[in-house]
């Protein structure tokens, strides 16, 4: 039991640079006393004693703003920033690794007594503030969703939600190791790697390069058949004259293609 408390502050130290010391740890941060308390409702709620463990999780959520029921299951590491607001239904599953930020909920759309109603976390993912996760689908490893998204559709790993109703708005890319803390970004930054601006310029410079070799495959092609190419660098009339003897040294013919010129 110790062994995970300590893990769980190791985890929350990594994650928040807001995090200083142990001791403000353990005093100051609802989201640990929640999963503790989680652990300790959960075990009652697998040992049948389901009126004790709903007992603990209103007391926790008396005590912290968190109300997870203790039918979920958590993973190691699960880390819940803030916390208050946060509502977890009775069949979610969050892997090792999530973090979940205040007012999140992860409910249900359905009724059904005794189904899965509630959504799986996959590890390792973010759920911004306030998003609610609506429905029993899977959220893939490593995924992201953006503050106050309403997702109600499965999302890949490594994709990221943003929205209402929640769009994919990144396809998974890989993720960079940014420091030693298995390359975790406080709040689902990443930097660089998915930086919108980044990527355009990224394309536009490829796009660039492909042309400029293309248009050099080009004038190769013009130089062969006989065209004067340094005028094509000049001014339009100079250009289209090039292109008419090209042509007519091609077949003594002016082609469609020149009469159009
Ligand atoms: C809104 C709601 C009632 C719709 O349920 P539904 O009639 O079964 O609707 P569907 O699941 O068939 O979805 C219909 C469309 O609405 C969209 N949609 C569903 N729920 C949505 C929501 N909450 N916000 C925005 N869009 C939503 C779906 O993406 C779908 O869009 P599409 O046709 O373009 O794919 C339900 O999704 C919902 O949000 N219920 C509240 C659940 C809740 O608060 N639970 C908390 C428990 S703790």
């Amino acid at each position: 039991m110790f062994d995970r408390i300590r893990e769980d502050i190791a985890a929350i130290r990594e994650r928040d640079p807001a995090a200083r010391s142990v001791w403000e740890v353990v005093t100051c941060y609802p989201g640990l006393h929640a999963i503790v308390l989680h652990r300790f409702a959960h075990a009652c709620w697998r040992r049948g004693w389901r009126w004790l463990g709903r007992f603990v999780s209103q007391m926790a959520r008396f005590l912290t703003g968190i109300e997870i029921h203790p039918g979920a299951t958590l993973g190691r590491r699960v880390f819940i920033d803030h916390g208050m607001g946060v509502v977890i239904g009775e069949t979610a599953e969050i892997g090792d690794d999530c973090t979940i930020y205040q007012g999140v909920t992860l409910g249900g759309t359905s009724l059904a007594r005794g189904a899965k109603r509630h959504p799986t976390l996959e590890r390792g993912v973010i759920v911004g503030a306030g998003a609610k996760v609506l429905g029993s689908f899977t959220v893939g490893a490593e995924a992201k969703i953006g503050s106050n998204a309403v997702v109600v559709k499965p999302v890949p790993a490594g994709g990221t939600a943003v929205g209402n109703p929640a769009r994919i708005v990144m396809p998974a890319v890989p993720k960079p190791k940014v420091d030693a803390r298995d390359g975790f970004c406080a709040y689902g930054i990443t930097p660089n790697a998915d930086d919108p601006v980044s990527l355009a310029i990224h394309g536009l410079i490829d796009h660039a390069s492909t042309q400029s070799q293309r248009t050099d495959e080009i004038v190769a092609a013009l130089e062969r058949l006989g065209a004067r190419v340094e005028a094509l660098h000049g001014a339009d009339g100079a250009a289209l004259v090039d292109l008419k003897r090209l042509c007519t040294a091609m077949d003594g013919q002016p082609r469609d293609a020149e009469r159009q010129l």
